[in-house]
């Protein structure tokens, strides 16, 4: 039988990724183009400049990624890009990139749901049991989905307002830490948690599964800034406002999806996007959970932030179901995960 070659494409946010992928596991090529340092000295994601980079960049990184190993390119089966959720602009250098590829090659397009990424990730670790439960925490999304068989994605709770990794990302910037916060407030912190000092925070509760963060991100902006004009915010108090803002956030999502998981009948934890890197809520997953009773999957540190091979392995799942993308495909910046329009 003939090898399955993805070529996937991922440019949702600030980074240009390309990865190819045979037959479902074995990786050729994960190359990531990263714009974070241009970022920076904005305090976070500039959209206008993210989508110029990946104009300037995605030739570069796919012509590169074909160079490597010196295999060759028209043995690539299928192109697969991400479509959405993401910044419109960046969403739509990667899509028109995939569908000139594709049409080049004459290979089928195959359209990706950027969280069904962070989400089958994981699969890089071990294969799925279905039922299982996902996690899904990034910069724009904060979800628990879910999932009974492959791809089909039922989301029980989600972020009423702002996500977790953005509310983290506004927190730090507040703090004088730099972009991305999430990853700034888990370096300040991991190691020597446990003899930071906490700041008592407010509660939230919400009904059923959903999420709330900007009420808590309100709540220590405000802190902050008052402790910025009294000028009482020394060092020890900004590690305990990192401190007490991720155990408050992570506390939330772990409280909601332990609740879940008495609920549905699960055989599986599954956690994906940026903030599964946190170091925190990576340790309270396993406290909270019993191995013996469920099996937990956090992605290696690798995958948790966005790269192609998570979409290529997404692609590889659509394709076995004969899921093709049509042929007018756009880029969808507010695509749900469960939307099943956008194939044939
Ligand atoms: O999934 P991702 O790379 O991009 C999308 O949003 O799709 O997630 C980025 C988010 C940022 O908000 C970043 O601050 C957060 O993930 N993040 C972290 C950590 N690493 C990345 N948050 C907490 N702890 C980390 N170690």
């Amino acid at each position: 039988m003939k090898d399955e070659i993805i070529l996937a494409i991922e440019s949702s946010c600030d980074e240009t990724a390309i990865a190819i992928l045979k037959n479902g596991k074995e990786i050729l090529v994960n190359t990531v183009n990263t714009q974070i340092s241009e970022h920076q000295k904005f305090g976070g994601v500039y959209p206008e400049l993210a989508s110029r980079l990946h104009l300037e960049n995605i030739s570069k990184v796919v012509s590169y990624s074909l160079s490597l190993k010196g295999f060759d390119y028209k043995d690539i089966t299928h192109v697969a890009v991400t479509i959405g959720p993401g910044l419109p602009g960046a969403l739509q250098i990667g899509v028109m990139a995939a569908k000139t590829i594709s049409e080049y090659l004459n290979v089928p397009l195959i359209a990706v749901h950027h969280l069904a990424g962070h989400i089958y990730a994981n699969e890089f670790v071990e294969d799925f049991k279905y039922p299982l439960l996902a996690l899904v925490a990034s910069g724009g999304n904060s979800d628990i989905v879910y999932i009974d068989k492959p791809l089909n994605f039922k989301i029980i709770g989600e972020t009423i307002d702002d996500a977790i990794g953005e509310s983290l990302d506004k927190i730090a910037r507040s703090l004088d830490l730099p972009y991305p916060g999430g990853v700034s407030i888990d370096k300040l912190t991991k190691d020597n948690f446990d003899n930071i000092k906490t700041i008592t925070l407010p509660k939230v509760s919400l009904p059923g599964y959903d999420l709330s963060y900007s009420g808590l991100k309100s709540h220590v902006v405000r802190l902050v800034e008052e402790e910025k004009r009294k000028g009482t915010l020394s060092q020890e108090k900004v590690l305990a406002y990192a401190k007490s803002v991720e155990v408050a956030f992570v506390n939330q999502l772990l409280y909601k999806l332990e609740k879940a998981s008495v609920e549905y009948k699960i055989k599986m934890i599954v956690v994906g996007g940026g903030v599964s890197a946190n170091s925190y809520l990576r340790r309270k997953v396993y406290e909270i959970f019993d191995k013996n009773k469920v099996d937990i999957l956090i992605p290696p540190l690798w995958c948790t932030t966005d790269n192609a091979l998570m979409i290529a392995k997404v692609a590889h799942h659509l394709i076995k179901e004969n899921k093709i993308a049509k042929i007018d495909i756009s880029s969808y910046p507010n695509l749900q995960l469960d939307d099943t329009s956008i194939y044939n």
